[in-house]
């Protein structure tokens, strides 16, 4: 089959990256952006790739410039632009073109928008494309889903631009349609849990000991040598580490504490509860995304509902805060796994659970040295098909829960905030109980309700005695 040839709509931040990329591993790449300018600048600043890159001011002239088949990737935001991106492609495709939607998408959206382009009778691609602008340009992370004819023409570029984890692409056909989309959205659930729970150990660091960013950037880059070792640890290290130019503060401590959002994470836990799924620690962070949002409510309520002597100052022990982070980004990545495999069995994916993992070691935003046991853990036998339950993982749960229970035990009674840890622990706690409180729940349930219940003595269905 031809390798096509590469166009690209939306050349922002990412697009620009990804335009670099493509030509760099020798491929010519036609380029078109609302804002033309963009462009320009792209191709000053692109040196020896200059001559790889070509403008094109219309989508109709980019479309008629490119050899058949063509691959054009659309790097606009999700939602809107997608969608008049690919009506403005449509009119100008030819059999065998392929139209790819690389930004964060809702994958429903690329569901349906597969079947209408699939319609028109040309192909689609939905690709979560994951690592940031860095990424981008030298080696992203890419979740495709997609028919499989689609992806064979345009998976030699895809694979030469990917990271690469000693070699092997970071780069996989996962599914069909959303499929792709919808383990990028998992992925960035996952980046949201991982996010809280480091910042929740910089805030008892901070808070707790009074520690300034650069007395707790050290103990990232420690930790980023030992089990906890990822981007987002290392990246924790370097924001700590930073100082702004302007009043020589710690970069930190400038930056309003409010985070924002783009849905990613909400989608994830919306997904996860409809599929009857507990994603409580990735729905912690999103819930802590939405009260960092409330800054005006935290100004008031400080004062009137202040700390009384004594919460909120103590030490924590630093391996102890080590271990909690790590048995929280176990569970997280256990969760989002979890959702993946709902979804699979929903849609009919057959999601390769270990090549995700793998993927994921290199490019994308949550790779950690964990991601490697996680693939070899989904390649054996998994108990009950569960991660935590797995020989590698159930140990180092068992070693490291206590460490975990202890930090958020001191620092729910000095008062500071650990949603996300405290979610880990608790629901660490539930998936291990083997006999549940919903005994009581159902009793309840039948009592206003005569829902009824089932019981452990016999089969069948049965009222309790509430109006004896
Ligand atoms: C990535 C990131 C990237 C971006 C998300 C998260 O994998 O490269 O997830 O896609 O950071 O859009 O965005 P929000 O935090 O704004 O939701």
């Amino acid at each position: 089959m031809a390798t096509a040839s590469m166009g690209l709509i939306g050349v922002g931040t990412m697009g620009s990256a990804l335009a670099l990329n493509m030509a760099e591993n020798g491929h010519d790449v036609a380029l078109y952006n609302l804002d033309a300018s963009t462009i320009d600048t792209l191709i000053a600043s692109a040196g020896e790739l200059a001559p790889k890159l070509k403008k094109f001011t219309s989508v109709e002239d980019l479309v008629a410039a490119m050899p058949q088949p063509r691959a054009i990737m659309l790097m606009v935001p999700a939602g809107k632009p997608v969608e008049a991106s690919i009506d403005a492609l449509l009119p100008h495709l030819a059999e065998g073109d392929t139209i790819i939607d690389g930004g964060n998408s809702d994958f429903r959206e690329t569901q349906a928008r597969t079947a209408k382009v699939e319609s028109a009778g040309f192909r689609y691609l939905g690709i979560g494309v994951s690592g940031g602008e860095e990424g981008a340009r030298h080696g992203p992370s890419m979740m495709v889903g997609g028919t499989p004819s689609a992806w064979e023409p345009v998976k030699p570029i895809y694979e030469a631009i990917s990271a690469k984890f000693e070699g092997d692409p970071c780069v996989a056909h996962l599914g069909p349609d959303g499929a792709g989309h919808f383990v990028k959205t998992v992925h960035n659930g996952i980046e949201y849990a991982d996010m809280q729970l480091i910042a929740e150990v910089y805030g008892l660091l901070r808070d707790g000991e009074e520690r300034t960013p650069a007395q707790i950037a050290p103990l990232f880059h420690r930790w980023n040598e030992g089990a906890l070792q990822s981007y987002l640890v290392e990246i924790t290290g370097h924001v700590l580490d930073a100082v702004d130019k302007d009043t020589g503060k710690a970069m930190v401590d400038v930056i309003v504490d409010q985070a924002g959002q783009k849905g990613t994470g909400r989608w994830t836990v919306i997904e996860a509860i409809r599929m009857g799924q507990s994603a409580s620690i990735i729905e912690a962070a999103v819930g802590a995304r939405v009260l960092s949002s409330e800054r005006q409510t935290r100004q008031i309520a400080g004062p009137i509902l202040a700390p009384t002597a004594g919460e909120q100052h103590g030490t924590f022990n630093e391996d102890e805060l080590e271990s909690a982070l790590l048995v929280g980004r176990v569970l997280a990545y256990a969760q989002g796994f979890r959702i993946l495999k709902a979804a699979s069995d929903e849609f009919g994916w057959d999601l390769d659970y270990a090549r995700i993992a793998e993927i994921w070691r290199a490019g994308c935003i949550i790779r950690s040295s964990l991601l490697d046991d996680i693939a070899t853990a989904f390649r054996g036998d998994l108990p009950d098909d569960r991660l935590i339950l797995s020989d590698h993982f159930a140990p180092l749960l068992k070693e490291h829960i206590a460490p975990l229970r202890r930090v958020v035990a001191q620092a729910t009674m000095m008062g500071l905030p650990v949603p996300a840890l405290a979610s880990a622990v608790s629901w660490f706690d539930e998936i291990r109980q083997p006999r549940g409180t919903a005994d009581l729940i159902q009793g309840m349930r039948d009592y206003f309700g005569a829902h009824s219940f089932e019981r452990l003595d016999k089969s069948g269905s049965f009222h309790g005695p509430w109006n004896d």
